[in-house]
């Protein structure tokens, strides 16, 4: 998907001067903001199939799963947000509720149009998909990731324990290193809410996903 035109290029491409390259950046983003528009799919039923298209190119699944799935977007979660450049759908997340935690939502399904990648989509995406939620009451937005750690930190995520999606009896263990040795625990705002109680008589499930978190 083209998401710039040859002007644009021209005028904002990558300087070699840091500081001055930053500030273009910063006005790049400014001008991509004006031009995106994030809406929750079920407002836009027309873009249901676009949107499908969208998640199957980076996780291929069937059209009729992925359009069940989409269906269920509504107001008061599960919600599937789209991203739209010139109202082209170039980016899609999913934002449930996570149970028994309240005022936090739970992110993923977080893709932008693979060539319209590394041009701060992603990053406006997240941004108004906080907005949203923010609005919602959500304090806290969780999510788990493998290998895109270093994209959420930039969006001011930390790393976290892992939490449970599923109920209140199943243990969540992790196996990402960094929480395996509690020094090195970073959170960038106050405690995260206490976690739900476990029983042990439920297997515990074993993640190597990185679990993080932000505090909006
Ligand atoms: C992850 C994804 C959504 C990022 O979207 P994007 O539009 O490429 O991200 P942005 O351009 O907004 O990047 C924001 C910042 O994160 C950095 N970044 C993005 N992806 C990164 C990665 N994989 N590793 C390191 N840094 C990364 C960018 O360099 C940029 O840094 P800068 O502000 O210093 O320039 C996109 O790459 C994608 O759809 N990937 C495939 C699906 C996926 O893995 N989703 C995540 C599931 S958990």
């Amino acid at each position: 998907m083209q998401c710039e035109n040859k002007y644009m290029s021209s005028i904002l491409s990558k300087d070699s001067v840091g500081i001055f390259t930053h500030g273009i950046n910063i006005i790049r983003n400014m001008m991509k903001n004006n031009s995106c528009k994030i809406i929750p799919v079920h407002e836009r039923p027309d873009l249901l199939i676009d949107c499908c298209k969208l998640i199957n190119s980076e996780w291929p699944s069937s059209d009729t799963r992925r359009l069940r799935t989409l269906s269920m977007s509504c107001d008061s979660f599960p919600t599937c947000l789209v991203l739209l450049n010139n109202d082209n759908v170039i980016g899609h997340c999913k934002i449930s509720l996570v149970p028994n935690l309240n005022d936090s939502c739970f992110i993923e399904s977080v893709v932008i149009d693979f060539g319209c990648r590394s041009q701060g989509f992603g990053s406006i995406l997240m941004k108004g998909t906080e907005d949203y939620v923010r609005h919602k009451g959500i304090k806290n937005v969780y999510l788990s990731t493998k290998g895109q750690e270093k994209f959420y930190e930039k969006n001011g995520y930390s790393i976290c324990e892992p939490i449970n999606m599923w109920d209140n009896r199943t243990e969540i263990i992790s196996t990402n290193p960094v929480l395996t040795n509690k020094q090195t625990q970073i959170f960038s705002g106050p405690p995260p809410p206490p976690m739900p109680k476990y029983s042990s008589t439920y297997s515990p499930i074993i993640t190597s996903k990185t679990y993080m978190i932000k505090q909006l």
